[in-house]
């Protein structure tokens, strides 16, 4: 290992820069293998720092000249910057790099995809880029200044001029290196234009490559619709006179918020009846929403360090959360919101990967990325408000904007704007962002009288480094149900601070059946004693529709336990309140879909390693099989009658309302090909004039074997699409039997269009791997060693990826011994490359120790 990958980063450590930023100022004369960049930065010592040598970030730059105040001057330099004596005075900076964007494959700094400049700094690439302290508590108003021979020349802020070759920007607006973006080349604009609450207009534009022109209209409405949300939600204006997206097909990530230049991941953006799916709409409109809202929310107030990530991370996402819910329905997105919650980030606080919110060291920023500090960061934020309430919130979010803009700050901060607006004492609750690991939230109900008696209480696991956990400040929410199912205590929300607490209810002569944690109040993992019985009467009448959901979700989990570990039948019981409650016209349809939904079989390994079994990847997929076989049988009629109902007439709309629909129908055909044969869904195959339905009915023939046909056919049509092509990678891999993963997988790589420089087609099949969970677990380890082969390959070229797809090892505790055995061999011969990136390093060591 070289020393760099042992550079650990404390947030104890954290000291203020010795020189703020006034001003910036860059040329860029682009060429694929020799741009070269000028920049000009005006300097002045840090009146609030002790002080300390004049440092600048810089990686991989060759550097031409470098100029303090017009003298020439010789820093020294590292691989990681450079060094250089200042005056002890305010001084211009002045240096000129060359970089070679068509040769940077890894994706950070300035690049090059499909013969168009981009870049991606988020978290450190502009050190790429040139000389700077590229750390996000130096914050400066931008000036730049593109020179090169592509049509198109963008960068942050407004644009000041142009002509043939060349054009100006400026950023007013202060902002860390992170934030810093440039795009060139041949691409073309879906425009609109956007008038904000107090009459500034700006310009709005969306810029693709220009075949893709027609897959812009829906995500141009889904930005003027966050706009319009964020100013009256949360008062927040946009403060430019244009806006721009750039949609790019080589992204490491989603899509990045830089300052008046949003570049996105194509998949994130571009859509259109024929193309994509419903939840790529969905998905879209969440993301285009996130980006946006960032520009209060990371931009105007960003972060004083990495370790804050989830200041503007956290809070993004609740807001993106929030408006997904205003457009879409809350229940559902709610219920969505938890199984992802569930999927990831359960997961990492269950394994080696663990790490609190904020986090308090990190070897590479890059990996910290993740559902935690994403997923319950916004949790965290959910529960502040539960607590403080919806008008304290309101009070709180204005004062942060107020006291912050233009802050580079922290989670103290954040909290402290709660304190100040709301008098609540937070000091308990701070300890979301410190302590690691999915609290256990126990529930015992007792009935004494006309008294009924709640007793709460908390534990959470060890993490790594965190042997000892405190109880957390928890708002759990409770309603109490009657037995005939009316509501006799609506919902409240109980303060949880203590290990164990026992609330009380008075006046309730007949046993009451208690709703805990409505609305999924806290990130917790809840254990209630509930006898079948009981869950199918909430699933029933539960009036709170996410527990009502999770009812059903307990059933179906009790359900396949017991097929699991007992070799059960399916339990009729189940199978009648299932074919209860997907029949009820009263309940929504995309409601109705979740139902229908089976527990994953990921969820299913975690919940019987926490009940202390070693789960069977083989056993869990077959019972799996065998629940939904049980369900096709037992609702046949149902299912049948749903899949024909739920088609709508009429011309495709992406609308909730519509999705809700479709989803129902195609869960209903999932079920139906098990018995009926594929006659329904070669029908619907062929009459489909949308990706969802078609997409649909391709897996449901894919899943009973009928699917080489269709998948040529679909192959035929689409094979100059990259992003469909991807669903059809994808899809073959997700449904793959466990016994024949390895070699679909091996085959589809060897497959012409299998591009593996490309990340979204190599997170299509190999992401999409190692979530078959029973082919990727294969006793032999021919997944492990299958996925560690294209690691090694990849790690040279994107860290970035590699690093991520390491993850797909955090759950090795769970598995027997072979399994454990073999994947920590196929881990240590990924640690054993030479020249392994820092990046893959710490993701394997943290998984290994
Ligand atoms: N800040 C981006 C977001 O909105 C995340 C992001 C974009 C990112 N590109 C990245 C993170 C590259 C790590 C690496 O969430
Ligand atoms: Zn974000």
């Amino acid at each position: 290992m070289s020393p760099r990958q042992q550079t650990v980063i404390h947030l104890a450590d954290y000291t203020p820069p010795a020189y703020l930023v006034d001003r910036v100022e860059l040329v860029f004369r682009l060429d694929p293998r020799a741009t070269r960049v000028v920049s000009r930065v005006g300097f002045r010592p840090n009146p609030d720092s002790a002080g300390g040598p004049f440092f600048l970030h810089g990686e991989e730059l060759k550097l031409i000249s470098a100029r303090i105040d017009g003298e020439a001057v010789s820093p020294e330099l590292t691989d990681r910057g450079l060094t250089c004596d200042v005056p002890d005075a305010p001084f211009v900076w002045e240096a000129e790099v060359e970089i070679a964007p068509a040769d940077n494959t890894a994706l950070e700094g300035l690049y090059m995809s499909n013969g168009m400049y981009c870049t991606q700094c988020e978290a450190e690439g502009f050190r790429r880029i040139t000389y700077y302290p590229d750390r996000p508590d130096v914050m400066a108003p931008f000036f730049v200044r593109l020179e090169g021979d592509a049509p198109v020349l963008l960068s942050n802020g407004n644009p000041v001029s142009s002509g043939e070759g060349w054009a100006e920007w400026d950023d007013p607006w202060p902002k860390p290196a992170y934030l810093f973006a440039l795009v060139a080349g041949e691409l073309a604009a879906h425009s609109d234009s956007f008038v904000t609450k107090s009459g500034r207009q700006v310009a709005l534009n969306i810029w693709v490559r220009p075949e893709d022109r027609g897959k812009c209209a829906f995500g141009m409405d889904a930005l003027k619709r966050s706009m319009r949300w964020d100013e009256d939600v949360y008062g927040r204006e946009y403060d430019l006179d244009i806006f721009n997206i750039v949609a790019v097909d080589d992204f490491n990530a989603g899509a990045m918020e830089n300052k008046g230049l949003n570049i996105f991941n194509s998949a994130l953006v571009l859509c259109s009846p024929e193309t994509a799916t419903d939840g790529d709409f969905e998905r879209i409109e969440g993301v285009i929403a996130h980006e946006y809202f960032h520009n209060w929310t990371g931009n105007r107030i960003t972060c004083r360090d990495w370790f804050q990530l989830c200041l503007k991370e956290g809070l993004t996402v609740f807001r993106d959360q929030q408006f997904t819910g205003d457009m879409r329905g809350h229940s559902v997105k709610r219920i969505r919101d938890a199984l992802e919650l569930r999927a990831y980030q359960f997961r990492e606080d269950a394994g080696p990967l663990a790490h609190p919110v904020r986090p308090e060291s990190f070897v590479e920023i890059n990996n910290f990325y993740t559902a935690t500090v994403y997923e319950k960061g916004a949790e965290v934020i959910g529960m502040l408000r539960r607590i403080v309430g919806g008008e304290g919130y309101e009070k709180a979010l204005d004062l942060y904007f107020e006291r912050h803009d233009g802050d580079a700050a922290t989670i103290e901060d954040w909290l402290q704007v709660f304190e100040d607006a709301t008098g609540e004492d937070l000091s308990q609750f701070a300890l979301w962002y410190s302590q690691a690991g999915t609290p256990r939230l126990s529930a015992r109900e007792d009935h004494d009288g006309d008294t009924f008696r709640l007793t709460l209480s908390q534990e959470t696991s060890p993490t790594p480094g965190q042997p000892e956990k405190s109880p957390l400040h928890i708002p759990v929410a409770v309603g109490l149900l009657g037995q005939n199912g009316d509501e006799v205590v609506p919902t409240r929300i109980l303060t949880l601070k203590e290990a164990e607490q026992t609330f009380e209810f008075t006046g309730l002569p007949t046993r009451p059946v208690a709703s805990v944690l409505r609305g999924f109040s806290a990130p917790v993992i809840l254990d209630q004693p509930r006898s079948a019985r009981e869950s199918a009467f909430l699933l029933a009448h539960d009036t709170d529709p996410f527990n009502a959901w999770e009812a059903g979700r307990r059933l179906a989990e009790d359900v396949l336990t017991d097929m699991i570990l007992d070799g059960s039948d399916a339990s009729r019981d189940f199978l009648d309140a299932l074919d209860r409650a997907i029949s009820d016209p009263d309940r929504d349809p995309a409601f109705r879909a979740l139902l229908l939904d089976l527990p994953s079989e990921d969820d299913m390994a975690k919940r019987l390693f926490e009940a202390g079994t070693t789960p069977d990847p083989d056993l869990i997929h077959a019972s799996h099989d065998a629940l939904a076989h049980a369900i096709a049988e037992r609702s046949g009629a149902t299912l049948a009658r749903l899949h024909t109902d739920h088609q709508l007439p009429g011309p495709f709309s992406p609308d909730a309302r519509a999705a809700g629909n479709r989803a129902l129908a195609n869960a209903a055909l999932r079920y139906l090909v098990l018995t009926e044969g594929p006659d329904r869904a070669q029908a619907q195959f062929e009459t489909a004039d949308n990706m969802t339905q078609s997409l649909a009915a391709l897996g449901a023939l894919v899943r009973i074997g009928k699917g080489n046909d269709p998948l040529a056919r679909f192959e035929a049509r689409w094979k100059t699409d990259r992003l469909v092509m991807n669903k059809w990678f994808g899809l073959q891999v997700s449904l793959a039997p466990p016994a024949e993963a390895v070699e679909k997988v091996q085959k589809l790589t060897a497959h012409p269009l299998f591009d593996w420089t490309n990340p979204n087609r190599f997170r299509s099949v190999l992401g999409a791997f190692a979530m078959n969970q029973a082919g990727f677990h294969r006793a032999d380890g021919a997944g492990y060693d299958l996925l560690i082969d294209w690691l090694i390959r990849l790690d040279p070229r994107n860290p970035q990826v590699a690093a991520r797809s390491v993850a797909a090892f955090q759950t090795i505790s769970r598995w027997d011994d072979g399994r454990k055995k073999l994947m920590r061999q196929s881990l240590e011969r990924l640690s054993s490359q030479t020249g392994l990136s820092a990046d893959t390093a710490e993701m394997v060591n943290r998984i290994l120790s």
